[in-house]
C-alpha cells in the first residue's frame, strides 16, 4: 500500500486535504494525525472492520481497547450508555485537552473498538488538525498512538513514517506535538474515579474538580506484582534495543554512579539520559539531554524522541537520571520505568 503523506499547516488548515482524509476514514481506512499529546492512528470507531485494521497495522494485541476521539460534547452522549456528572464537569474544565475518560459504552460502539469491554474510552483532543479530521470523518475516530506496538509513541510525523509507512492510507504531518506523553486516563465507570494512566492532567487537577480520585495501585512502583487496570498498561511499552536502567538518588551521587558504571564500558556502547543541568558532568559515553529541569514540559516532550534516537546508535546500555518533577514527574517516571522494564537503581 502507498501511504499518502500530507503536510497540514495548523494555522491555515487545508480543507481539501482534511476532506480527503475524512473520506478515507469513512470508507474504513487508516489515517495518522497529530494531537497535542502524540500522533494517533485513526479509524472509524463505529465500524468493527476498521478497528481490526488498526490492530493489524500496529501489531497490537486485540484485547487492548482503543480511545474514541470526538470533536463535540453530544458525541459523548451517543457513545456512552450513562454519563456521570463528573464527566460533564471534567469535560467542561479540561476539554479539548489531554484527558481520556472511561464510561460505560452504548450499544452502537462495537466490541472490536473496546477490546471486548463494556466500557469505552473517550477524549476530545486539543489540536486543530485532529478536531477538523474528526468532524470530517463523521465524529467518532478510534485512535491509538501511531507507533508499531512496543515502540515509543510518535511525537513527530517522521516517527509515524518510520513505523507505519506502507501499512496505512495516509499521514497528516502537523509538525512536532506539544506535550509528548499520552493523555491522562481516568475511569469514571466505577464508584470512585480512578487514574489508569498518569499524564499532563494530574491527580490534583482532577481532584480539584470532582473531589476524591484514586490512583490505580498497579501503576505504582512498589506494586509491580499487581496488574494495571488499563489493558495497555500491562505491556512493556518500549523495549529499546539497549538495556535501560533508571538511577535514582541525590544528583551528585547519581552522576558519580553513572560515571563509574560507564567507565567500565566502551564509551560508544554506553548511553546516558540527563538534563541541561548535568550535561557537562558526564565526560564519557553517548550523552543526551532531555531539556532543563526548570521546564518539565520540555522533558516530557523530548523523552520518546530521545529513546528513538538511541535505537539508531550502537549503545548497549542506557543509564537515565530519574525525574521526580512536581507536575509531570509521575507521568514521566511511569513511561521511563515502563521503557526500562522497571529496572531501577536506588542510591
Ligand atoms: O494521548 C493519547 O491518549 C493518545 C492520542 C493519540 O490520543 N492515544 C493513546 O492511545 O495513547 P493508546 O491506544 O496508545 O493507549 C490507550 C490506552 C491503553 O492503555 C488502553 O488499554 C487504555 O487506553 N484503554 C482504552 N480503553 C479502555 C477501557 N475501556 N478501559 C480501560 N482502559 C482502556
Ligand atoms: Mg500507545
Amino acid at each position: 500500500m502507498d501511504t499518502i503523506i500530507n503536510t497540514v499547516e495548523t494555522i491555515q488548515i487545508d480543507q481539501q486535504v482534511i476532506r480527503r482524509a475524512g473520506e478515507i476514514i469513512r470508507q474504513g481506512g487508516l489515517v495518522a494525525f497529530p494531537t497535542e499529546t502524540v500522533y494517533g492512528l485513526g479509524a472509524d470507531a463505529l465500524q468493527p472492520q476498521a478497528a481490526k485494521k488498526i490492530y493489524a497495522a500496529k501489531g497490537r494485541p486485540s484485547d487492548n481497547p482503543l480511545i474514541i476521539h470526538v470533536a463535540q460534547w453530544p458525541a459523548v452522549e451517543r457513545i456512552a450508555r450513562r454519563v456521570p456528572e463528573s464527566a460533564r464537569l471534567l469535560a467542561e474544565k479540561f476539554w479539548p485537552g489531554p484527558l481520556t475518560m472511561i464510561l460505560p459504552k452504548a450499544e452502537c460502539v462495537p466490541y472490536e473498538t473496546t477490546g471486548g469491554l463494556d466500557t469505552a474510552a473517550v477524549r476530545m483532543p486539543d489540536h486543530p488538525v485532529a478536531l477538523a479530521l474528526i468532524a470530517a470523518a463523521g465524529g467518532y475516530v478510534a485512535a491509538p498512538s501511531a507507533n508499531v506496538s512496543g515502540r515509543p509513541s510518535p511525537t513527530r510525523a517522521e516517527h509515524v513514517k518510520e513505523d507505519l509507512e506502507g501499512r496505512i492510507d495516509m499521514i497528516l504531518d502537523g509538525g512536532p506535538v506539544g506535550i509528548g506523553l499520552e493523555s491522562t486516563i481516568v475511569d469514571l465507570s466505577g464508584e470512585i474515579p480512578m487514574i489508569l494512566r498518569p499524564g499532563a492532567i494530574s491527580q490534583e487537577m482532577l481532584a480539584q474538580v470532582i473531589g476524591k480520585v484514586e490512583m490505580d495501585q498497579g501503576l505504582l512502583e512498589e506494586h509491580t506484582d499487581l496488574r494495571p487496570k488499563a489493558p495497555g498498561m500491562k505491556y512493556r511499552h518500549y523495549a529499546p534495543k539497549a538495556k535501560l536502567i533508571v538511577v535514582d538518588g541525590q544528583s551528585e551521587q547519581v552522576i558519580e554512579k553513572i560515571n563509574a558504571l560507564v567507565a567500565q564500558m566502551e564509551p560508544s556502547k554506553a548511553g546516558i539520559i540527563c538534563t541541561e543541568e548535568t550535561l557537562n558532568q558526564y565526560p564519557h559515553g553517548v550523552v543526551k539531554s532531555l531539556g532543563t529541569r526548570e521546564d518539565e514540559e520540555s522533558i516530557a516532550r523530548n523523552l520518546y524522541n530521545i529513546l528513538r534516537e538511541f535505537d539508531q546508535s550502537e549503545v548497549e546500555v542506557i543509564y537515565s537520571e530519574a525525574f521526580q518533577t512536581p507536575k509531570m514527574g509521575q507521568a514521566i517516571m511511569n513511561r521511563l520505568l515502563k521503557a526500562a522494564g522497571h529496572q531501577k537503581m536506588i542510591l
